[in-house]
C-alpha cells in the first residue's frame, strides 16, 4: 500500500484504536481491527512537532493526572494536543478524548475503566519514588517530535526546570481558583503553597511539599498538588518543544545547573579517567543528596586529580575558591553544549 493511500485511509479510518494496531483487539474496538490492511504499519518515529499551546496543555496534564495520575497525564496531555493539531500519525496511539475524560469525571460512564501509556511513572514509577512521572510521561512524548539527539537536549532542560520550579506554578493555582481546570470537582480548589525540591524524585518533591504546606502525602491536597504539577510540566514540556520549534531554546531555557553540580561535575562525569573522579554520570543536583565532603580531605583511595592532591584540592572546591576556576571554565563549555554528554 503507497504512502498515499495509506494516509487516506487513516484518515477514513477517522480516530484508530492504538489496541487495535497492537493486535489486542477487545469486543468494543474489533471492527477497527476488522478493517485495518493486513501489512499495515505505523510509520517510524519521530513522527514530528507542530506549535501548541501551553496553557491548554496544562489544562489538560491537571484533567489527565484526574484519570492517569502524573506519568499517564502529562504524556496523555501532550499526545492529545497533538493528536488534535496533527491528526496522523497521532491518531494511532489509544488516547481517550478529553470530553470522554469529562464524562467520566461527571459519572456519566459509570464501571468504565481507563489505563494509559506512561501511567506506570505514578509516584515515582508504581509508587516507588524514584524519577516524578511529569517529567518521565513528557519525555515520552517529547521522544514522538523530534530526533533523538534534540530529545535529548529538550528534556534535560525539563528535568532542570523540575528541580528549580516552585511547584505548583502560580498560573495552575489561578486556573484552580478561577474554576479554568476542566475537571467538574477538583481534589481542592484552593491556592496552594509553592515550593521547589531540588530534585527530580518524587520521593523529594512530595516530601519536600508536604513539609512546606503542612499537608500530608495521602491528602486531597497533595494530589491536587500533583495534578498542577502534572499541568506545569506537560505545558514547559510544550513551551520547550514549541522553542526547539523556532530554534530559539537556548534563548527560552538556557540550561544552568546549580553552581554545586558544576563544581562536582569538574571531576565528576561520564568520562574514561577513573581516577580522576570520573566513576560516576548525571546532572542532577549533588547537593540534594551529598553534604559529606569529607572524602575529599581525608586519607583518599585515590591519590590524584589531574595530578593536584583530591583532598586539598577538591576541599578548596567545597569552600568555593579554587574550583571557582574550574566551575566557571565548565560553566562556559555548558552553555554552548554539554561537554560531559552522557551517552
Ligand atoms: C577536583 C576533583 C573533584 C571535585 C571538584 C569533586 N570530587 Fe568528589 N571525588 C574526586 C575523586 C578523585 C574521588 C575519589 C577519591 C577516593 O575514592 O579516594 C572523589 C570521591 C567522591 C565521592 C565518593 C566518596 C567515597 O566514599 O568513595 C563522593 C560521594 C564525591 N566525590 C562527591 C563529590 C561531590 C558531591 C562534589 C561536589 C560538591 C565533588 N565530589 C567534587 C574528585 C573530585
Ligand atoms: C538522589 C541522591 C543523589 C544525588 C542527587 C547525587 N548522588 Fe551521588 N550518590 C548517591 C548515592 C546513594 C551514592 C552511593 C552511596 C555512597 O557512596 O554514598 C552516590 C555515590 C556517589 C559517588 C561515589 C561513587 C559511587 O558511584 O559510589 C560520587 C563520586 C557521587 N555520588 C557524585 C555525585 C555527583 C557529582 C552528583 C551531582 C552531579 C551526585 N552524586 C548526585 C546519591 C546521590
Amino acid at each position: 500500500m503507497s504512502d498515499l493511500h495509506r494516509r487516506n485511509f487513516i484518515k477514513g479510518a477517522a480516530v484508530l484504536s492504538g489496541a487495535a494496531i497492537c493486535g489486542v483487539a477487545t469486543a468494543s474496538n474489533a471492527k477497527a481491527a476488522q478493517t485495518l490492511p493486513e501489512n499495515f504499519e505505523p510509520p517510524a518515529m519521530p513522527w514530528g512537532y507542530q506549535e501548541l499551546d501551553p496553557e491548554y496543555v496544562r489544562k489538560l496534564g491537571h484533567l489527565g493526572y484526574y484519570l492517569e495520575e502524573c506519568g499517564g497525564g502529562s504524556f496523555w496531555a501532550i499526545m492529545t494536543a497533538l493528536k488534535e493539531k496533527i491528526g496522523y500519525p497521532y491518531n494511532l496511539i489509544p488516547l481517550p478524548t478529553k470530553e470522554e475524560f469529562i464524562d467520566h469525571l461527571s459519572g456519566k460512564s459509570k464501571g468504565k475503566h481507563y489505563q494509559g501509556i506512561m501511567q506506570h511513572g505514578v509516584g515515582g514509577v508504581a509508587d516507588y519514588g524514584s524519577l516524578c512521572g511529569a517529567p518521565n510521561g513528557a519525555a515520552a512524548a517529547i521522544t514522538f517530535a523530534f530526533p533523538f539527539a534534540d530529545v535529548k537536549s529538550i528534556v534535560k532542560r525539563l528535568m532542570r526546570y523540575y528541580e528549580t520550579e516552585a511547584f505548583p506554578n502560580a498560573k495552575s493555582n489561578e486556573y484552580a481558583i478561577n474554576k479554568e481546570f476542566y475537571p467538574p470537582k477538583y481534589k481542592s480548589g484552593k491556592s496552594l503553597p509553592r515550593s521547589p525540591s531540588h530534585s527530580v524524585l518524587c520521593h523529594v518533591s512530595v516530601g519536600k511539599w508536604c513539609e512546606t504546606s503542612g499537608y500530608a502525602s495521602g491528602s486531597k491536597e497533595r494530589s491536587e498538588r500533583c495534578a498542577r504539577v502534572t499541568g506545569d510540566v506537560a505545558a514547559m514540556a510544550v513551551t520547550l518543544l514549541n522553542a526547539h520549534l523556532k530554534g530559539n531554546i537556548e534563548t527560552v531555557f538556557p540550561l544552568k545547573l546549580s553552581q554545586d553540580t558544576v563544581s562536582c561535575r569538574v571531576c565528576h562525569f561520564k568520562g574514561k579517567k577513573f581516577e580522576a573522579g570520573q566513576f560516576t554520570r548525571g546532572s542532577m543536583e549533588c547537593s540534594s543528596c551529598h553534604n559529606d565532603m569529607t572524602p575529599h580531605m581525608g586519607e583518599n583511595k585515590l591519590k590524584t586529580a589531574y595530578g593536584t592532591d583530591v583532598g586539598t584540592w577538591a576541599g578548596a572546591a567545597v569552600v568555593g575558591t579554587v574550583a571557582g576556576i574550574g566551575t566557571h571554565a565548565v560553566a562556559g563549555r555548558f552553555s554552548k553544549e554539554d561537554p560531559h554528554d552522557e551517552e
